[in-house]
């Protein structure tokens, strides 16, 4: 595999990212939009991030539960790229190269919007961890799912014992909303907001929508 410098120029396929808050409904949004994408006869997989390898479940599990203090912020962020790496070189990247495209849900922004913006982890340190480990490689489009966090965190409440982030309270999770709204306007044509509040279908097709418009489907 190449240096990071490299990476996109390698790659064949699209790469779709879905971001948003707790509760916003990214996990069904990336199971309909593969679904969509599969009946227009293109071979896409899904995928996930902290995770989406053996290696990167297994920090998944470190980062996911135990006490909302159990880690440095920093501590974090690096975990998250380790994650990260192993997903990208084993997974990502050599599907894109097959020509495959690939949805995953959350990526890079994630640590931006949780670490960065949220846990105030110098976003220069995470924007050269990203430089190191990714190169210039980025999502095609992101989608972000934007829901009030009172309306996600009461969804998501009491659902799984992968609670450590649900745990850090409304006011984290309305900078991580606040986060993910700045991210879309400093990258507008790579990143765009979709009102997740709405019913799972209406939400589906506005997804829908712009991977038709970004990919001329
Ligand atoms: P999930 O519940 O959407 O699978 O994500 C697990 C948690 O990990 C979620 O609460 C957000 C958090 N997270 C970060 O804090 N930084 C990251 O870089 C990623 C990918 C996820």
């Amino acid at each position: 595999m190449g240096s990071g410098s490299n990476r996109r120029a390698l790659k064949d396929g699209n790469f779709i990212t879905l971001e948003g808050g707790e509760g916003s409904g990214k996990t069904t949004q990336t199971q309909l939009l593969h679904d969509s994408l599969i009946s227009a006869g293109i071979e896409t997989i899904i995928t996930r991030e902290p995770g989406g390898t053996p290696q990167s479940e297994e920090i998944r599990s470190l980062l996911v539960s135990g006490e909302s203090k159990r880690w440095e912020p920093l501590t974090e962020s690096l975990l998250h790229f380790a994650s990260r790496n192993e997903h990208l070189v084993k997974v990502i990247l050599p599907t894109l190269q097959a020509g495959k495209w690939v949805i995953c849900d959350r990526f890079f922004d994630s640590t931006m919007a949780y670490q960065g913006y949220a846990m105030n982890v110098d976003r220069q340190k995470i924007g050269a961890l990203a430089k190191m480990t990714m190169g210039k490689f980025a999502p095609d489009l992101t989608l972000i799912l934007d829901i009030p966090e009172s309306k996600g965190l009461v969804r998501e409440e009491g659902l799984s014992s992968e609670d450590r982030y649900n745990k850090m309270g409304a006011s984290f999770h309305k900078k991580v909303r606040m986060a993910f709204r700045e991210i879309a306007s400093q990258e507008p044509e790579r990143c765009k907001i979709i009102d997740a509040s709405k019913g799972i279908q209406e939400v589906h097709n506005s997804i829908w929508l712009q991977v038709k418009a970004k990919f001329n489907l």
